[in-house]
């Protein structure tokens, strides 16, 4: 029960009159038609490869820019597979590297935090927070090496909006992803809480299991149904990227302001 076609989101007003349209007649958003998605989809290693490869040539939000609050701020977590480190400048600047010594490929940054320059711990090799290549213990072992052209590699480009840092890491698809993705955050996001929770499953299981309120009664009988409702979903499309909606019980309290 996914996909409304294509659509421009609904302004405020009419999203409510939708939602609460749906309270009403006990309905939900459907498909055009039923969808049967094949087991080889989640199986599938090339399948898996080809999706790795594609999002690394789509804007793909890293963190939050709140993330980064003074030079020497970083962030080094994977991305569609790719160590990648995430650091603001000297300048204010938020810049994204590959994750990896330009020696011998060794992790530079682990998890986050805030440092003066990124030294590898294996041989020594250091890098400014601009990526530059700054010093190379026993340099005259080196008589070859150029330090301005071992610098670490950057991402193909960095974007910052409602108050998230996206990367894409390689050539871009196409343009319009991020363009097309709706104004719903705005810049000054704040950090409350961070975890990390690693499953050793496709990807596409957890996407999926926030794109549906089908389960939400049998799954949440006590977290979330008391205060949200099963199976009414509302579903938008913006060019590649959707909005899923979810309401809460709450929502009834602006009827009156309709
Ligand atoms: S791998 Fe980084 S200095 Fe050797």
């Amino acid at each position: 029960m996914t996909n409304t076609g294509l659509q421009d989101m609904r302004s405020d007003a009419e999203l409510l009159d939708h939602i609460l349209d749906h309270i009403d007649n006990n309905t939900t958003d459907l498909g055009d038609e039923e969808w049967y998605e094949p087991v080889e989809h989640y199986a599938s290693q090339t399948r898996f490869d080809a999706e790795r490869r594609l999002m690394r040539r789509l804007p793909i939000p890293f963190c939050p820019v709140a993330a980064l609050p003074e030079p020497g701020s970083y962030v080094a977590r994977n991305s569609a597979g790719v160590p990648i480190v995430v650091v603001r400048d000297l300048q204010g600047s938020i810049r994204a590297f590959r994750n990896a010594c330009r020696h011998r490929g060794m992790q530079l940054a682990d998890g986050s935090g805030c440092t003066k320059i990124f030294r590898c711990n294996y041989h020594g090799w250091a890098y400014r927070l601009d990526g530059r290549l700054e010093y190379v213990p026993h340099e005259h072992g080196f008589p070859d090496l150029n330090k301005d052209n071992n610098g670490l590699v950057p991402v193909h480009s960095v974007d910052i909006q409602g108050g998230l840092v996206f990367i894409t890491q390689d050539e871009p698809v196409g343009p319009g992803a991020l363009e097309s993705l709706p104004k719903l955050l705005t810049d000054d996001q704040i950090i409350f809480e961070s975890n990390e929770k690693v499953e050793e499953i496709n990807w596409k299981l957890t996407a999926e299991g926030t794109l549906e309120g089908y389960h939400i009664k049998p799954t949440h009988p006590e977290s979330f149904f008391p205060y949200g409702y099963d199976n009414l979903n509302v579903v938008e499309m913006q060019g590649p990227n959707s909005r899923v909606c979810y309401p809460f019980r709450r929502i009834e309290k602006l009827r009156s302001v309709t």
